[in-house]
């Protein structure tokens, strides 16, 4: 089975930023959960970040030519207003989860908004960085 994780704008300073609303883990650590988790149940997973909107669509597209099963995306802020990666992941036909470290419906209104959660396939909200782990069981339920 081949996933990719995409992670976008800001979460590549996890145990930077806002350690009140994230965590102290940071993103080298994000990334070893969900490798070794990968290596365990025999998954091959890219993890790619970015902090540009144009790359995370270049990503998506790529994901149509190469064999990728299914996605888990944390869209970081671009999730409240980026119609362009809802067009991207609206091209995939595999399955999609969104996911968000923190439980936006607790914190701003314009958090309670997801442009792309639509067109994904589910979404996990608030769960911490567990969250990614749970998504690769519910994308192996749904591939396999
Ligand atoms: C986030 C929530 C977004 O509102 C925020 O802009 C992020 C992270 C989360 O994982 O909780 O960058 O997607």
């Amino acid at each position: 089975m081949k996933l990719l994780v995409i992670n976008g704008p800001n979460l590549n300073f996890l145990g930077i930023r806002e350690k009140s609303v994230y965590g102290n883990e940071d993103y080298g650590y994000l990334k070893s959960i969900i490798q070794e988790k990968a290596v365990n149940e025999n998954i091959t997973v890219d993890i790619f970040q970015s902090n540009t909107e144009g790359n995370i669509i270049d990503r998506l597209q790529e994901a149509y030519y190469d064999g990728t099963q299914g996605i888990i995306i944390n869209p970081g802020a671009f999730t409240h207003y980026s119609y362009a990666i809802r067009d991207a992941l609206a091209s995939l036909s595999i399955p999609i989860i969104e996911i968000h470290i923190s439980n936006v419906h607790k914190r701003e209104e314009f958090r309670h908004t997801s442009v792309t959660a639509p067109v994904c396939t589910g979404q996990i909200v608030g769960l911490g960085l567990k969250g990614y782990l749970l998504a690769m069981d519910a994308l192996k339920s749904m591939i396999n």
